[in-house]
């Protein structure tokens, strides 16, 4: 490994990216749905010539991801937005190759100006699986998706898909596969009439042990009896376990417990962590000594968690956190100025490249 990167820093392994893009690869081979990359959870285009071999497009959530799409991944372009402008419209109808509207007031709105190309609807079911209900489609007085029946068949005649979105990290096949039979019966009539259907994200399909057979069989004969293209829209299964963020242990000091400060934030570099109140997982021995470690921003709670380690910690000393390459490069911010982790690439031939470095500039020109 190269040890001559500065941290902090991301590495993304393409080694094991490709573990889950042939993951991807088979699913599209054995059930004949389509995966395309949400890239709100990953957006770093330098890995995209690997990933669009095995992967059939994007799927976006503003006009700037729908350009990113188009420009660095290529092949499919799906294009949603919880809501979109008129200007919006305007540059994504000459890019995307679906329109997926949040909405029957937006359908209705833009209709004329993107009827050339497919349009598609986004169906809240009412159902969902999530841990976290700042995270679930389906909360109370979500305003993710169309929930009246009537609506949406006044509109049928204008649409060619539809999107479900109703999973958020659902590792659990028999979970997903009977929701899916309770959406099928809700929207028969819908389904029949579509030519594709998307899942949407957070199905966990490339984890460890996932039974894929099952997950194929149940998406090919739920694409033949409503003779549609499935669509998938992994973002985290796309890339779960490739990337760790390497850091470095700046000061350790106690309070009660021993305190391993590094040069990275969670508040600013794997902010996810924070939202939902998790831990970070490390890749290091696991022993007797304890240490809660933390991040060197002002936030009192800016902890990455607390291990108990094989080795000691001192200053100068690695830390690397793993499989957090999902939600952390697209989040990450300025906030106290703090140094940006570069992102480095392991190739597959093994040759680690960083791709981006930033700097003060980077800094200032953010900021106005
Ligand atoms: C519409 C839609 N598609 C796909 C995804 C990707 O989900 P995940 O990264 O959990 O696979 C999300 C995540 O919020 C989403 O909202």
């Amino acid at each position: 490994m190269n040890c001559k990167i500065e941290t902090p820093y991301y590495l993304i392994d393409e080694k094991k990216l490709l573990k889950n893009l042939k993951n991807i690869e088979c699913v599209r081979e054995r059930s004949g749905a389509k995966s395309v990359l949400a890239l709100k959870c990953f957006s770093t285009w330098f890995v995209f010539d690997l990933m669009s071999k095995y992967m059939d497009g994007t799927t976006s959530s503003s006009l700037y991801e729908a350009k990113l799409g188009y420009e660095k991944f290529g092949k499919e372009t799906h294009a949603f937005s919880v809501a979109y402008s008129a200007k919006d419209i305007k540059a994504l109808k000459n890019i995307a190759n679906k329109v997926i509207f949040n909405s029957v007031s937006q359908l209705e709105r833009f209709y004329d100006e993107v009827k050339h190309i497919e349009i598609g609807l986004r169906i809240n079911p009412g159902i969902s699986y999530s841990h976290f209900d700042l995270a679930d489609p389906a909360r109370k007085y979500s305003r993710l998706g169309v929930t009246s029946e009537k609506k949406l068949e006044s509109v049928l005649n204008k649409i060619n898909g539809v999107m479900f979105h109703y999973n958020c990290e659902n590792d659990d096949f028999e979970i997903f596969s009977s929701m899916l039979d309770e959406i099928a019966v809700k929207y028969k009539k819908i389904l029949n009439k579509v030519e594709w259907i998307s899942l949407g994200g957070g199905i966990y399909f490339t984890k460890n042990g996932y039974p894929l057979d099952k997950f194929c069989d149940k998406l090919r004969s739920f694409s033949k009896k409503y003779n549609v293209q499935v669509y998938l829209e992994p973002g985290e299964a796309a890339i779960t376990n490739s990337c760790e963020l390497v850091t470095t242990v700046l000061d350790i000091v106690k309070n009660i417990k021993d305190i391993a400060i590094v040069d990275a934030s969670i508040e600013s570099h794997m902010l996810d962590i924070l939202t939902y109140r998790l831990s970070a997982k490390i890749n290091a021995k696991t022993g007797k000594n304890s240490y809660i470690i933390a991040g060197r921003s002002c936030l009192a709670g800016d902890i990455f968690g607390e291990y108990k380690l094989l080795n000691k910690l001192k200053v100068g000393s690695a830390v690397r956190f793993v499989d957090v390459a999902g939600y952390t490069m697209v989040k990450k911010n300025w906030f106290n100025g703090l140094e940006m982790p570069s992102i480095a690439v392991k190739r597959l031939n093994g040759k680690v490249e960083i791709i981006r470095k930033f700097l003060y500039n980077d800094f200032l020109s953010d900021l106005s």
